[in-house]
């Protein structure tokens, strides 16, 4: 029978959970943005009998996806499978993937900022929770399930210029233009994100990820002027929630220093941005990266030293989970990931 000291003792935390904390840890986590997908051939048979928007509205269907890769690797942490356009269909917002999200009537005025209905995410999107309940019941307890949304300012960007961009200078275009307004969708789209991720985190999410996959497209200046106060406005409002919360910021070396602003646990950078420059600029974080997805399609000896050098660059220091800098290609050999995930462990376990 446990003693009552020993009853009170927490239970260790999972790896990944550990590493957000910048706790010890048996061995490195890693995980894989986007580690869903199409490169997945079991992904791709579920795929076919259905829409991605389909895929990511039947519950079953999603947890059966997020699941798939937990079969074949031993990732340390499971992503929810879903979108971060999802929860805008939810604020009345018509859309549709091709593969990449495209707006019906891409966002320019007031009228339309003024018509986006607030998020009441168990009304507009019970599927997303329901998927997290179903998916954290099927998960192994080491296994931590993240839940996520986009950044206001990526949100933005593909709400009005109403389809995929390199260089979104619609949305770049319309800050300069209409500072009032760009505010007031970038605020709506927080105030909707922040009972997003509590809704997430209350079905079961156990870290909370905001993708802010295009802030590297502003300059310093404007992204502490527009980014950067949405972001905060969310995590504000995230305070009481009690999960780590993870800010990717891709392309994003140049903002780091009001990046480090933020009271996030976990930072996640890009394969341009150096993991020993953001550890130095993000003291009092951890840090999650940094591998070019690219790296993966190199011979085995190429990318194992490739691995060895992302882990040379985080350091010993604790706080360290690893991932891609980007999402995973469709084209990836899913061997290549089995031999990624394998090494990260063996060259990083201590005993
Ligand atoms: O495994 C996971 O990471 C969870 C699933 C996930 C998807 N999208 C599935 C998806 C996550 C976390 C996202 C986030 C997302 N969606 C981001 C942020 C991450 C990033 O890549 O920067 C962004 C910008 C989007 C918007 C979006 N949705 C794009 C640009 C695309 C097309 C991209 C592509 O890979 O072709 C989508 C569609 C999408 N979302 C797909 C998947 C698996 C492909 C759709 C399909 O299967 O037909």
């Amino acid at each position: 029978m446990a003693t009552a000291a020993a009853a009170k003792a927490p239970a260790s935390l999972p790896p990944f959970l550990a590493a957000c904390a910048r706790q010890p840890v048996p061995h490195t986590p890693i995980w894989i943005m986007r580690q869903a997908g199409r490169y997945l051939p079991e992904y791709r048979k579920v795929r076919a009998a259905t829409t991605f928007a389909g895929l990511t509205r039947d519950p079953a269907l999603a947890c059966e996806v997020t699941l798939q890769p937990i079969r074949r690797f031993a990732l340390d942490a499971s992503i929810i499978f879903s979108d971060i356009m999802v929860p805008l269909e939810g604020m009345g917002v018509k859309l549709d993937y091709a593969p990449g999200p495209v707006i019906e009537t891409p966002i320019q005025t007031r009228a339309q900022i003024e018509a986006l209905r607030p998020l009441v995410p168990e009304q507009d999107v019970p599927f997303v929770m329901e998927s997290i309940r179903l998916t954290r019941a099927g998960l192994p307890a080491h296994v931590p399930l993240i839940g996520f949304c986009g950044s206001p300012f990526t949100l933005f960007c593909y709400l009005v210029a109403g389809k995929p961009s390199k260089e979104f200078a619609l949305p770049r275009q319309f800050l300069h233009a209409e500072p009032v307004l760009a505010t007031m969708l970038l605020e709506r789209l927080a105030d909707a994100m922040i009972v997003y991720l509590r809704a997430q985190a209350g079905a079961g999410a156990q870290a909370l990820m905001m993708f802010e996959s295009w802030g590297g497209l502003l300059g310093p200046a404007d992204y502490a002027a527009f980014a950067l106060p949405a972001v905060k406005r969310i995590i504000a409002g995230l305070k009481d929630v009690g999960v780590p919360v993870i800010y990717f910021a891709n392309n994003c070396m140049g903002n780091l220093p009001s990046i480090a602003q933020l009271d996030v646990d976990v930072v996640g950078v890009d394969w341009r941005t150096p993991l020993s420059y953001a550890r130095g600029v993000l003291k009092g974080k951890a840090i999650q990266g940094n591998l070019d997805p690219a790296t993966l399609f190199a011979p085995k000896e190429t990318l194992l030293s490739r691995i060895d050098g992302v882990l040379a660059d985080a350091g010993p220091a604790p706080g360290h989970i690893f991932n891609l800098g980007h999402g995973i290609w469709p084209e990836t050999d899913p061997d290549a990931v089995a031999r990624l995930v394998d090494y990260v462990h063996e060259k990083t376990s201590h005993g």
